[in-house]
């Protein structure tokens, strides 16, 4: 791929995977800047199809998904470099519009370029994610939601194969049943080059939809009503280049502050938007966690022993799915009894049989967890599935009793841009080693 400057993706030696080796019992200090949000930086990318000419995405964290996503733009045609954080592409000639098995199958979010591509080129061809390591993960409202734009949508050897109708798409009335930020997504950047007007109503809410959404609007989109259920959209000619501040990554902060939490630390967080995190905020406070907010930082105190909670996971403003796996984590050592309810992906438990053999004590029914605090984890052997389980795994590594480690964390590279030196910069003992493969 032309132009790609930063460090590769660590190849792992063959034979052998990267595990991370971390003794338990350093209290966290210091201070941690968080990066720019993965969630926010692939839809932009994939936004940026809809653009001829150059535009420029700052403040893209180094992570293997945005490497997929930025191998799927050129693949499609898209030219792109990726300079110090900051993601530039040039989407003038596109050359194809089919995005393979063997770069969505590794990352579900490649079909963001499904919207982009139907509404730019008229056609796409993008293959269907499958299912997730903790379940199905649908994609019949992206595509309910491109046919009501008035496109024909059929399923083709694995491949979703999209029309839009002589003379582009045509602005829809698209009711969602279910809040889905990639739906949501999809619909808003294909809708922009619709003619006509769309209105999306249940659109999530999310900060990374209305990044999106800012970001259609620099370009010359007219978007309203972004960060509310009602989101509409009236249909331009064309888009502009642009270039784009991403916002910071409200998990990865979420991840840091607990971070400090399990291991009574003292953090500063640098660079994080508290209004994306106020009821994250909520549940720390709960479990004894004290927050000083700057306007720059976010100063963290966390008491010697947390206390448990309740949480229950919702669409944004709600309680991310994204920090379950966290929370379930710092519950394992908190005094009492918490309570976790999963009610966007019921079967997001896979850490939990991992958690246990640390010494947590969690009782799975249906979609609800219930932890009762243990004072003391056990550092083990352990492997995850997904990429917040293996935050969870790392956290309960940073206060088990002795060496734990932590087996695929290639999943962790996902989402976290070289954790394991951000959390040795703040006292904790990890390392990234390489081991014997299975
Ligand atoms: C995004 C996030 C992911 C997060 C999730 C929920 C990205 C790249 N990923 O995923 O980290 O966990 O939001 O906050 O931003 N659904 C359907 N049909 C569809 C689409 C979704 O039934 O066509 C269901 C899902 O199964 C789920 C719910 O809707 O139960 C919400 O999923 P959705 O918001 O679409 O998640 P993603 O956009 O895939």
């Amino acid at each position: 791929m032309p132009g790609v400057d930063h460090p590769p993706p660590r190849v792992e030696k063959r034979g052998n995977v990267d595990a991370f080796r971390i003794v338990g019992g350093r209290r966290l200090e210091g201070t941690l800047p968080v990066s720019g949000a993965k969630n926010a930086a692939l839809p932009m990318m994939a936004a940026a199809l809809l653009i001829p000419g150059r535009s420029i995405i700052h403040n893209v964290p180094h992570l293997r998904d945005v490497v997929t996503m930025h191998k799927v733009l050129a693949e499609l045609g898209a030219r792109g470099g990726y300079p110090n954080h900051s993601f530039e592409v040039d989407a003038t000639e596109l050359t194809q519009v089919q995005a393979s098995w063997d770069l969505v199958r590794t990352m579900r979010a490649s079909i963001y370029v499904l919207g982009p591509l139907l509404a730019r080129m008229g056609r796409a061809k993008v293959s269907l994610p499958g299912g997730c390591a903790w379940g199905p993960r649908p994609v019949d409202l992206h595509l309910r939601g491109m046919e009501l734009l008035g496109a024909k949508v059929e399923l083709d050897h694995g491949y979703i194969v999209a029309e839009a109708p002589a003379g582009g798409l045509r602005g829809a009335h698209i009711a969602f049943d279910i809040s889905s930020v990639g739906a949501t997504g999809n619909v808003l950047m294909a809708a922009t080059l619709a003619r006509g007007t769309t209105v999306i109503e249940n659109a999530s809410r999310e900060p990374e939809i209305v990044a999106l959404a800012d970001f259609l609007i620099a370009a010359g989109a007219k978007i309203q009503g972004q960060g509310t259920t009602t989101i509409t959209i009236d249909g331009v000619s064309s888009l502009s280049p642009v270039e784009f501040d991403n916002i910071p990554d409200r998990i990865e902060a979420g991840t840091f502050i607990a971070a400090a939490a399990i291991t009574g630390g003292q953090v500063n967080l640098v660079g994080a938007r508290p209004d994306h995190l106020a009821i994250v905020f909520e549940r720390f406070r709960d479990m004894g966690v004290r927050f000083a907010i700057e306007a720059q930082s976010i100063q963290i105190e966390a008491p010697s022993r947390l206390r448990a909670t309740r949480i229950t996971t919702a669409p944004y403003p709600g309680f991310p799915t994204d920090l379950q796996a966290v929370f379930l984590a710092l519950l394992s050592v908190a005094e009492g009894t918490g309570v976790v309810t999963e009610t966007i992906y019921p079967d997001r438990f896979t850490h939990v049989p991992e958690l246990a053999r640390m010494g947590a004590d969690i009782v799975l029914s249906d979609h609800v967890a219930t932890v009762r605090g243990t004072a003391q984890l056990s550092g083990a052997l352990v492997t995850s599935t997904d990429l917040r389980a293996s935050s969870a795994l790392v956290l309960a590594g940073l206060v088990a009793k002795g060496e734990t480690l932590l087996h695929r964390v290639y999943h962790i590279d996902r989402g976290y841009e070289r954790i394991e030196d951000r959390l040795r910069g703040v006292g904790a003992n990890i390392e990234r080693v390489s081991i014997a493969g299975p």
